[in-house]
């Protein structure tokens, strides 16, 4: 059958459990368009890149990759890494290269709170925890500056140099951008992320950017935590956080936090973002690879199914993200978890429920 609407998206499930995720979310959404009665569908194209395509080529992906993804409606990433490559190689030479050269400079991750999954929050039982990590996800210290260049000096003296980039307009569009979404939320308050007492340059001119956006926002609550005490307060004061704007390493930090509170890793989804749309946007879950677990079935997929979810949104489905995200509250409310939510379920069980639940 013909859809009206169909999408084009390439899968990138690299290594790990990114595979085994991946392969549900593709389960879970052609369920979920299967059903639409031919209102829309997915084109799906997967690439085999990752550790084992660069034990075969040298390269994390093809010399055109780029160019290939660049037609592409949205990207759907699993997770790279694999020992016997070192993590800054995998990292670089596929996932942070795509966000970085198609400007994926918004890194949304929310922290959602599931019924049926015990947290080890406290307050986490009587009270509605909702927040969202926007993460700078083009400069800050991942910008990839510095060097090691002075080996010369011989074993045990090396020196590396690793350099933060923090510009006024890299600033300034991550926190518009946390600005317009806290205005969409039930409480339109943002709190930015800082360590202004120590990192006097970069981050000084993080905390005045902050200050002079937020005075286009007069209706939106503000508050300027540093990165320590914020993530006290993510576990002190959980209640208090709508919008979290922090750079790309506190926010890749406190959003592994965030999800660990609401029960697990393997729940954490995440879009990195071209706002402009002038790229491809790219939907992955926040977990990496996990070694320790891949290939046996146990993997979580509803970090990945999360993230599909913020793909249908993006791809202006906002009705069918609703159904997946219902979708997801029924199985966990079912009591159908995977081992890392202290279940018994596998990988398989919960895409199945997830795909029950969607077409009851
Ligand atoms: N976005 C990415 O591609 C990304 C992110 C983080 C780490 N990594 C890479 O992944 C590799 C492993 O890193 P790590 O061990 O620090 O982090 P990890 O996220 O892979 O694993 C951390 C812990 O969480 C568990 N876990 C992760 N995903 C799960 C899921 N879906 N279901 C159940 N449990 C899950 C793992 O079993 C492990 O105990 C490294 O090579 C690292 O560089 C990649």
């Amino acid at each position: 059958m013909s859809a009206a609407r169909r999408f084009r998206i390439a899968a990138i499930p690299a290594d790990g459990v990114g595979r085994e995720v991946v392969a549900a979310g593709r389960e879970v959404l052609d369920a979920l368009a299967a059903g639409s009665g031919g209102a829309f569908a997915f084109d799906w194209q997967a690439f085999g890149w990752g550790c084992e395509y660069y034990a075969r080529t040298g390269r994390m992906m093809a010399d055109d990759g780029l160019t290939v993804l660049k037609e592409f409606d949205a990207i759907y990433f699993g997770a790279v890494g694999w020992p016997g490559v070192p993590d800054h190689i995998s990292l670089w030479g596929l996932r942070l290269a795509i966000c970085q050269n198609f400007d994926q400079w918004a890194n949304v991750r929310p922290v959602r709170f599931l019924p049926g999954v015990r947290s080890p929050l406290r307050k986490a039982d009587d009270t509605e925890l909702d927040w969202v990590v926007v993460r700078e996800n083009s400069e800050g210290e991942y910008a990839g500056l510095g060097g090691r260049n002075l080996s010369a000096r011989g074993p045990g003296s090396e020196v590396a140099i690793q350099s933060a980039l923090f510009t006024e307009a890299g600033c300034e569009r991550i926190m518009r951008f946390a600005f317009d979404l806290a205005r969409t939320r039930t409480r339109p308050k943002v709190s930015s992320v800082t360590k202004s007492n120590a990192q006097q340059y970069g981050m000084v001119l993080w905390d005045d950017v902050f200050r002079r956006v937020a005075r286009d926002y007069p209706d939106v609550e503000t508050e300027s935590v540093l990165v320590d005490a914020m993530s006290a307060k993510f576990v002190l004061r959980p209640e208090d956080l709508s919008v979290v704007v922090a750079s790309n390493l506190h926010a890749d930090i406190l959003s592994d936090l965030g999800s660990a509170l609401a029960g697990s890793l393997g729940l954490a989804a995440s879009a990195n973002l071209n706002p402009e749309r002038r790229f491809p946007s790219m939907f992955e879950p926040v977990h990496g690879s996990a070694p320790d677990i891949a290939g046996q079935g146990l993997a979580n997929p509803i970090g990945a199914v999360g993230s599909a979810a913020m793909m249908l949104d993006h791809l202006g489905l906002p009705e069918q993200a609703a159904r997946l995200h219902a979708a997801i509250e029924a199985t966990t409310a079912a009591g159908i978890l995977t081992r890392d939510l202290g279940g018994a379920a596998s990988t398989e069980d919960v895409t199945k429920a997830l795909i029950d639940a969607l077409n009851p």
